[in-house]
């Protein structure tokens, strides 16, 4: 059984990449263009995969309030050229969704039926890719939303920290914005077989538990071995173009969901084979 991942350079491409070994067939951006239509198809057909794991997606969520077509047309349009290849070649199609689709009112996990309400253009563009993709497939797409994602790799929130606990004695993180961290280690397992897991619709799979900002920092440092000290702050300290929930921690209202384990081991689990 053949996966087809696109984005296949990117943290969840890569980590499922991995997991998949002989089975999977990573498509970056230099091999496909997803908002290219034409070129999707056509990549479908010449792989005829049983899954696509559609990985590829504009991430950059202060870079979008700055060029909302762009996103649009990496976010909504390729969803749709994605999910509509995966059903006219008889594919499942499983696509990546976020925490950012929703407001952060509630103040508890958000599952799947909550009501969205994103906040940034990013949020906004990946709901209605959700939508896009659900409409073109139905019956063979999984919408995997999920949060905080990091690896091995420096780009991201912890690569971030471990950065700036080399230069500085004490750090300043938010303490407002509260999430799931997700180790990208983690969640690629279980992406890989969520078709044959559970039936088609909208999935939140995220690391187990909350955080703030602050305590990941925390964790991140004390799994590293740095004694740096970090202080808490919050949002309005650091302006940025993007408003973020204050609180986006999911969990699925589904028993037959896929639960990741607690994000704390994410954390461990990431720092012993992070790369400097
Ligand atoms: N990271 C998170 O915290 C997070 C949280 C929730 C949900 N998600 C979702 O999870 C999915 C994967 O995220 P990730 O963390 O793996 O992101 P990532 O590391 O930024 O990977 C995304 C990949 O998509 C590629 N890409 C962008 N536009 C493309 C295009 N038009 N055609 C082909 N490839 C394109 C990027 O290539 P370039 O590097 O060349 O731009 C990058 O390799 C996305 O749907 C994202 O919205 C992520």
């Amino acid at each position: 059984m053949t996966v087809l991942v696109t984005g296949a350079g990117g943290q969840i491409g890569r980590a499922a990449l991995r997991v998949l070994g002989d089975r999977g067939v990573g498509l970056g951006r230099a091999d496909l263009d997803v908002t290219d239509a034409a070129a999707v198809m056509a990549a479908v057909a010449a792989h005829r995969p049983a899954v696509i794991l559609h990985c590829a997606a504009w991430t950059d969520v202060d870079g979008a309030e700055s060029d909302p077509a762009g996103a649009i047309r990496a976010n909504v349009a390729a969803n749709r050229h994605v999910a509509r290849a995966a059903f006219e070649h008889g594919a499942r199609l499983v696509t990546l969704s976020t925490d950012f689709v929703f407001d952060g009112a509630k103040g508890a996990p958000y599952v799947e039926s909550d009501p969205t309400g994103p906040l940034s253009v990013y949020g906004e563009t990946k709901l209605q890719g959700e939508e896009a993709a659900l409409e073109e497939h139905p019956d063979g797409t999984w919408v995997v939303r999920t949060a905080w994602v990091y690896d091995e790799t420096p780009g991201n929130f912890p690569g971030l920290i471990r950065r700036l606990a080399a230069e500085r004695d004490v750090l300043r993180v938010v303490t407002d914005q509260i999430g799931s961290p997700t180790y990208a280690g983690h969640l690629a397992p279980v992406l890989v077989d969520l078709p044959e897991r559970v039936p088609p619709g909208v999935r939140h799979v995220a690391g187990s538990g909350a955080a703030t900002r602050r305590e990941w920092a925390e964790a991140v440092l004390a799994a590293a071995g740095r004694g740096v000290h970090v202080e808490g702050a919050t949002s309005d300290e650091f302006p940025t173009p993007a408003r973020r929930p204050a609180y986006s921690a999911l969990a699925s209202e589904h028993p037959d969901t896929p639960v990741l384990p607690d994000w704390r081991s994410g954390v461990e689990a990431c720092m012993a084979g992070f790369t400097p």
